[in-house]
C-alpha cells in the first residue's frame, strides 16, 4: 500500500475503535443474521432498522425457518421498513441456502452471489461481518463516497472504487476496517455537509480531497455507487404501494379498493398498476375480486 494510503488506513482504523457505533448486528457475527441485517440496511436508515432487527430474527432464526414459512408473514414481519420486494427476495435467498447449500449461508463470494437478491456489496458485507471475516472492501454509498474523496480524491467508477476498497482492507481487520468506514460516511463524511473538522482523515493529512483543499468538483459526485438523492416519496407510487402493503398485512383488500387504499380515490387506473407491480413482485396474489398477501 502507498504511505499516503497506509496512513489513511492506520488513522482510521484507529478512530473506529473509538467512535464505532454500537448496533445490534455488530453483536453477531451469524451469517444469516448478517445478511437480514444488510438487506435491511440496503434501503432503510439505520435508526428505522434497529427496531425491527430482532423481532425479524425471532421470527426467523434461520434460513430454514425464513424459507418454510408463507411469503405473508416474512413481509408482516418486514412491515414498516419499505421497499418490502426485499422481504420476498430475502425469502428466496433462505430457500437457496436450505436448497443448495444445506441450510446455511455460503462462505465463498461466488456463492453468495448466487443467491437471489445478493449483489457485490451484500456478498462482501457476509464475508466480511460474519464468521468468515474476511479482508475484502464492502462497497455502499457511504463507502463510495470515503473512498473517492479521501481515498483517490478523484471520482471513481465501480470497478475502480471496489479495486481500491479492497486494496486498503488491513491485513487481519476486514470487520472493523469497514464497519469505520461505513461509520465515517454516515456520520462525518456525509453526502451533503461533510463534518471535515471532525474527520480522523483531514486532521491528520490523509483525505485526499482535504489536501487539495477541497477543490470542486466533489469527488463523490458522479462516482459509481454513490447514488442519487432518492426521489421524492409524497405522491409517488413508491408511497401508495407502501399503503397497500401495510393494509394488506392487516386484512385481504377488494380490488375495487385498491386505489383509495393506495390514497388515491378518483385514479383506479394507478392503483391498478400498483397492483400488478405487487403480483408480479410475488408480494401480493389475486383471489375471487380480492388482493391478499400471499
Ligand atoms: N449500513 C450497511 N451496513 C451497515 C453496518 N454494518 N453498520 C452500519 N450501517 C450499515
Amino acid at each position: 500500500m502507498p504511505p499516503a494510503l497506509s496512513g489513511l488506513a492506520g488513522a482510521l482504523l484507529a478512530w473506529g475503535e473509538e467512535a464505532r457505533r454500537d448496533l445490534p448486528w455488530r453483536r453477531t457475527r451469524d451469517p444469516w443474521a448478517v445478511l437480514v441485517s444488510e438487506v435491511m440496511l440496503q434501503q432503510t436508515q439505520v435508526a428505522r432498522v434497529v427496531p425491527r432487527y430482532a423481532p425479524f430474527l425471532e421470527r426467523f432464526p434461520t434460513p430454514a425457518t425464513c424459507a418454510a414459512a408463507p411469503v405473508g408473514e416474512v413481509v408482516r414481519a418486514w412491515a414498516g421498513l419499505g421497499y418490502n420486494r426485499r422481504a420476498v427476495a430475502l425469502q428466496r435467498a433462505a430457500a437457496a441456502c436450505v436448497e443448495r447449500f444445506g441450510g446455511a449461508l455460503p462462505a465463498t463470494l461466488v456463492e453468495l452471489r448466487s443467491l437471489p437478491g445478493v449483489g457485490p456489496y451484500t456478498a462482501r458485507a457476509v464475508l466480511a461481518f460474519a464468521a468468515v471475516g474476511a479482508d475484502v472492501g464492502v462497497v455502499d454509498t457511504n463507502a463510495a463516497r470515503v473512498l473517492a474523496r479521501a481515498a483517490a480524491g478523484r471520482r471513481l467508477g465501480a470497478v475502480q472504487a471496489q479495486r481500491l476498497a479492497d486494496a486498503l482492507v488491513p491485513a487481519g481487520a476486514g470487520w472493523a476496517w469497514n464497519q469505520a468506514v461505513l461509520d465515517l460516511g454516515a456520520t462525518v463524511c456525509t453526502r451533503r455537509r461533510p463534518r471535515c473538522e471532525a474527520c480522523p482523515l483531514s486532521r491528520v493529512g490523509a483525505c485526499a480531497w482535504a489536501a487539495a483543499g477541497w477543490s470542486p468538483p466533489d469527488p463523490a459526485d458522479g462516482s459509481a455507487g454513490v447514488g442519487a438523492a432518492q426521489s421524492s416519496f409524497a405522491g409517488s407510487d413508491r408511497q401508495g404501494r407502501g399503503r397497500l402493503v401495510d393494509a394488506l398485512c392487516t386484512a385481504p383488500v377488494a380490488l375495487a379498493d385498491v386505489a383509495s387504499t393506495c390514497g388515491w380515490p378518483g385514479d383506479p387506473q394507478r392503483g391498478d398498476r400498483v397492483a400488478v407491480g405487487l403480483v408480479s413482485d410475488g408480494l401480493a396474489v389475486v383471489e375471487e375480486g380480492w388482493l391478499r398477501l400471499p
